[in-house]
């Protein structure tokens, strides 16, 4: 009999490649999307056929309830969220109720539908924010330095507490950074490469960005989706960080991507004080030996490998 996985967040990043992974391991796919008068299915175009989809939104419990009768799942993989860190400064209230308190509406009505749903809680290293100590594990004190942080700090203990509070299969995943070539273009990795292809290709001459100086430990998001996998087939529900163990600056990112085209990144790097955080985090370096030890998981693809990746599909995105 095979599993049914419910995604939220299905028309994301981690959602395009969780679905992958889910449908070769014979899962029957269900993704809840959002109404939009333009439909945003461009991740997963490949997959329509083979997912069915149900409407929801986490601001809206009913609807939450709905997708899970509807789709009867075995696991949900609760990925949908205002993700974006700057927006979450603009948007405070509108990002605690998403990335918060959609949290508490969907193990709600997991809880009220059927209980032994087992739940993955999309968190986040934006959790450690200023930094306690290095490298960050799961015993490291949070201190978040955004409203997202904050929020997600939230959807982590809530989800903490329904697994002590009624015995529910929850596990949160506290993911560092993860890229690919489908990354949403706002983000540093993707706006990096894309402005490097676009320079190559003499579209552009100017890339302008923000803080040079954090550090942070990016990842290949196909990599990490198979860590939410393995974290739902364990023995008991846990929470773990999935991380490389390699920091990089934002600066490196840049020489390595102007780098792989034979472009000299000074001649066209701007900065911008606009784009300077109103709180920034520093450094995230994650020490992953709890989901390597326990669950097997490995990174397959280095800070290196991922730049090259993301510039050699932008450019031919674009060319
Ligand atoms: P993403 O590309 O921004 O995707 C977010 C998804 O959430 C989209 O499918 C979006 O739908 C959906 N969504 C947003 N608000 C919603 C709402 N009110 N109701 C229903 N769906 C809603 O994010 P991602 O990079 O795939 O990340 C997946 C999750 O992991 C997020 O929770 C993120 O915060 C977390 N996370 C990400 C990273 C990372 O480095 N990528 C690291 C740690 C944690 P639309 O298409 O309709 O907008
Ligand atoms: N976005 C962006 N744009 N970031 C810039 C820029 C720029 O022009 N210039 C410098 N940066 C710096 C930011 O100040 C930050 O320190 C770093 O690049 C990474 O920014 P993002 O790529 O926007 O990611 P993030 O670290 O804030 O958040 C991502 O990772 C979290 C996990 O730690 C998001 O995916 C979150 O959803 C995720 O939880």
């Amino acid at each position: 009999m095979p599993k049914t996985a419910l995604i939220t967040g299905i028309t994301g990043q981690d959602g395009s490649y969780l679905a992958e992974v889910l449908l070769e391991q014979g899962y029957d796919v269900w993704g809840m999307v959002r109404r939009a008068s333009t439909e945003s299915y461009e991740r997963i175009e490949h997959l329509r056929d083979r997912v069915r989809f149900v409407q929801g939104d986490l601001l809206d419990q009913p609807s939450l309830t709905s997708a899970l009768l509807q789709a009867g799942p075995d696991e949900v993989y609760g990925l949908a969220a205002q993700s974006f860190v700057p927006t979450s400064w603009s948007q405070p209230v509108l990002t605690a109720e998403f990335t918060a308190v959609g949290v508490t509406r969907l193990l709600e009505a997991i809880r009220q539908v059927n209980p032994a749903i087992r739940f993955y809680q999309a968190s986040s290293s934006e959790m450690f924010g200023k930094v306690r100590e290095t490298p960050q594990n799961e015993l490291t004190p949070f201190h978040p330095r955004s409203p997202y942080g904050v929020a997600k700090a939230y959807g982590h203990y809530i989800s903490v507490n329904y697994r002590e509070s009624y015995g529910m299969f929850c596990c949160s995943g506290i993911l560092f950074n993860h890229e690919s070539p489908r990354r949403g273009l706002e983000f540093v990795t993707r706006k990096v490469s894309d402005g490097v292809a676009r320079i190559k290709l003499g579209m552009t001459d100017t890339l302008t960005l923000g803080n040079l100086d954090a550090r942070r430990d990016w990842g290949y998001a196909a990599d990490y989706v198979r860590a939410m996998w393995l974290m739902l087939q364990a023995d008991t529900a846990d929470d773990y960080v999935v991380a490389t163990g390699v920091t990089h600056s934002v600066q490196e990112l840049v020489e390595t991507a102007f780098g792989y085209v034979g472009l000299d990144w000074r001649d066209h790097v701007r900065t911008d004080p606009a784009l300077i955080r109103p709180a920034e985090v520093d450094l995230l370096v994650g020490d992953a030996s709890k989901a390597h030890g326990e669950l097997g998981w490995e990174a397959t693809v280095d800070f290196t490998g991922l730049v090259q990746m993301m510039v050699d599909a932008d450019l031919e995105r674009l060319s």
